[in-house]
């Protein structure tokens, strides 16, 4: 799985073979320029998946639900879900959270959308936990985590994301599921990986975590292709006489 949260990227994301594309909530960063996931709206989260739908012959596109849009209540996420699959063309919605939206879940799942789960570092909760550090890493949270991930595939998720948590617990987690659990951060003893794709691309140097492994340097090959571009717009070499009509 990878993100893409445009058409232009989501039609090669899609055509190099990708089984699932997430229009992941992280376009409130490399997108939007927020620090958080937070500020990011249902409307702009439907206006990136449907760019992305427009793009897909073939990947499933799983639609993150935004922060706000399903925590109140279990009638409020229903609708949320709805207007997405509604506006967007989406395949299935991701929700970030374990019991505490069990209901919610649930009732998204008995109209029909496919439900992805999301636990361990979710970022939507990023106040309550203070930082991006490894999720679980004690006994007590690791086997709430475990927990979780019983109840997401007992309601009926199709797939779960862990994210930044130990490998080791990770694989636990995959063992003791029959689901896809879909691993960022998380090692790789689970049954698939994402990335966001701005991130596996090197087009945001400043973002280096330890998970992260670049498939290229984008930020540098971007660079010099518009310091290029400015120098030869400069000199008048750009555009010669093949390049005008
Ligand atoms: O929003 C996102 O991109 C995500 C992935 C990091 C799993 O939720």
């Amino acid at each position: 799985m990878l993100t893409a949260y445009d058409f232009s990227m989501a039609r090669i994301v899609d055509e190099a073979g990708i089984d699932v594309i997430l229009v992941g909530d992280s376009a409130s960063n490399v997108m939007a320029g927020h620090e958080t996931t937070l500020p990011i709206t249902l409307d702009q989260m439907i206006y990136h998946a449907s760019s992305v739908v427009r793009a897909v012959q073939r990947s499933l596109v799983v639609v993150d639900m935004p922060f706000g849009s399903y925590q109140g209540n279990s009638k409020e996420a229903l609708s949320s879900a709805i207007k997405i699959m509604k506006e967007s063309g989406g395949h299935a919605v991701k929700m970030e959270g374990g019991q505490e939206i069990i209901e919610s879940i649930g009732r998204i799942l008995t109209v029909g959308i496919p439900v992805m789960g999301h636990l361990g570092l979710t970022p939507q909760s990023i106040y309550k936990f203070g930082t991006y550090v490894v999720r679980a890493k004690e006994e007590e949270e690791a086997q709430r985590l475990i927990d979780d991930a019983k109840a997401l595939e007992a309601v009926g998720c199709f797939a779960i994301v862990l994210e930044k948590i130990p490998a080791q617990l990770a694989a636990r987690v995959a063992e003791m599921v029959s689901i896809p659990i879909i691993g960022i951060g998380a090692g790789n003893g689970v049954d698939g990986q994402v990335l966001v794709v701005h991130d596996m691309l090197g087009i945001n140097n400043e973002f280096n975590p330890r998970f992260l492994r670049k498939y290229n340097n984008l930020h540098e090959q971007m660079m010099q292709s518009f310091q290029s571009y400015i120098q030869d717009v400069r000199s008048g070499d750009f555009p010669n006489e093949s390049e005008q009509y």
